[in-house]
């Protein structure tokens, strides 16, 4: 059982997937600490409802160095072994990506390599594309860029506007991320046929 961290910035939907997944029993795992760089992420207090230590390291006012500093010393005071990025709205340094190399997982909400960064849904009607998606991947000093390990595809409906996007993408999210991660961690990681979301994974 690999002992997780997982780090937010907001609502925290998809940590709240993973921690019912794990529940469950699909995910090989044990959530060690839920840390959030913003003391008012809703996450937290769903976190905490569900029994798992929190966290917060306010990255507000600080050097970057200072931040990435103190949030690694809670994964390690917290026995992390991997971490998941969930809707964390930091870039991490390419010093502590390379600490967790191989065992820090992101999701984004497009099918990458298409619309990295911000502003992704909008990006993504912009180019007026047929479908867009979400897409689990390893983390590395690229912003975006790392190993794809799980990709879900949603149309584009029309008439969609950046919010309507975001919601059909979050539900494809919530469904890949988990999957992704037990799959990372030497579990199954299957998934149930979902109508309007295609879902597809590839061994890194
Ligand atoms: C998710 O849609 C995630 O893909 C996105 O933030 C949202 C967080 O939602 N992440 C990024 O845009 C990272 N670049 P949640 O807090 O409800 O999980």
């Amino acid at each position: 059982m690999k002992k997780i961290a997982i780090l937010i910035s907001g609502r925290g939907s998809n940590m709240a997937v993973i921690l019912d997944a794990i529940k469950r029993g699909e995910v090989p795992a044990e959530v060690a600490l839920v840390l959030s760089n913003r003391a008012d992420a809703a996450g937290l207090q769903t976190a905490s409802d569900a029994g798992i230590p929190v966290a917060v390291v306010p990255s507000k006012g600080k050097s970057r160095e200072d931040f990435e500093a103190s949030v690694q010393e809670e994964l390690i005071h917290a026995g992390a072994e991997f971490v998941c990025l969930a809707g964390f709205m930091r870039v991490l340094s390419q010093g502590f990506v390379e600490a967790w190399s191989g065992r820090m997982l992101n999701i984004h909400p497009s099918l990458l390599p298409l619309f990295r960064g911000l502003h992704v849904h909008e990006q993504a009607l912009e180019a007026r594309v047929a479908v867009s998606g979400c897409t689990v991947h390893y983390v590395t000093p690229e912003l975006d860029g790392g190993p794809i390990v799980g990709q879900a595809v949603v149309p584009v409906e029309p008439g969609d506007t950046p919010d309507t996007l975001a919601e059909r993408v979050q539900k494809a999210e919530h469904i890949l991320y988990p999957a992704a991660l037990a799959r990372c961690l030497g579990g199954a990681g299957n998934v149930l046929p979902q109508p309007g979301i295609l879902i597809a994974f590839r061994e890194v």
